[in-house]
């Protein structure tokens, strides 16, 4: 297998501020960790904690965050946003669109956001993002953006994983391996623009209808899952200002802040 993201070559692939300074790993924990106490040190906006592989990558609500060395990108970026906390849902969804935007231009594929922080392609997921943050005095302070991609999968995966997950390599037609390192790039570059949306209040209607314009789950019947494990029912028909979910259940309208969508629901079914 090629080496496409090393320390190396990714220094020489980023030009902009997203990138700099970096801490390249071959294996560690979850950068997540490690960029969290780095920022709590002091690293500036734009810090990146990249590896190839983790040994205990993390997902959202506690779960685990598995790949195979060689097989991801997986990376974190420190940023200090500064704005007002009700911007977290809208930088998270900032974040799938720069991850789609990245992946269609490093791929030439169609990829989509899933309400409210995974890359989904052919109906499956492809990426997940976690973003975990320090609000002081209801200011978005810091926010370690975590990023993990699935590019190439080893031929063999459990048949639960592969129902739901898929791999860049197993739905591109591509003549040659994603490199990692400009597909980093690519994202990098995109979230610098997106981000931007997100700091300025008089951006974040253009954002959202980017977020809506992106989104697998707009238009279509859905089950959302709420943190306490209840779930409702119903169309997802929008975005809130927030970064919410607006759905319809019946004559009901919900706007959905904390949760995700579970599933779409197939037509004639449930
Ligand atoms: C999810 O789908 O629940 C989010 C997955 C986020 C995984 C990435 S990989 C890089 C970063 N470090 C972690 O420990 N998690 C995130």
């Amino acid at each position: 297998m090629p080496i496409d993201l090393d320390e190396r070559s990714i220094r020489a692939a980023l030009t902009g501020r997203f990138g700099a300074p970096l801490r390249f790993f071959d294996e560690v924990g979850s950068t997540n960790t490690i960029a969290m106490r780095w920022a709590e040190e002091g690293a500036p906006e734009g810090a990146l904690v990249a590896t190839d592989h983790q040994t205990a990558g993390r997902g959202r609500r506690g779960r685990a965050w598995f790949s195979e060395p060689g097989t991801a990108l997986q990376f974190s970026l420190v940023l200090r946003p500064g704005t007002s906390v009700d911007a977290t849902g809208l930088l998270t969804a900032a974040v799938g669109i720069a991850c789609a935007d990245g992946i269609e231009a490093e791929t030439g594929a169609r990829a989509s956001i899933k309400w409210p922080n995974d890359v989904v392609m052919m109906d499956k997921k492809v990426a997940g993002i976690l973003v975990e943050s320090k609000v002081v005095d209801q200011t978005l302070e810091l926010a370690i953006v975590g990023v993990g991609i699935n590019v190439s999968w080893p031929s063999q995966v459990p048949d639960d994983i592969a129902a739901r997950a898929t791999s860049l390599d197993r739905v591109i037609d591509a003549p040659a391996p994603v490199d990692r390192t400009r597909l980093l790039s690519a994202i990098l570059s995109a979230l610098e623009r997106v981000y931007s949306l997100v700091k300025h209040p008089g951006g974040r209607a253009d954002l959202v209808r980017r977020i809506e314009a992106r989104s697998a789950n707009i238009g279509k019947d859905v089950v959302v899952r709420f943190p306490d494990g209840t779930t409702v029912q119903g169309t997802a028909f929008g975005i809130t200002p927030a970064g919410g979910l607006r759905l319809a259940t019946g004559d009901m309208v919900h706007e959905i802040h904390a949760g995700e969508i579970e599933r779409v629901r197939e037509t004639g079914r449930d």
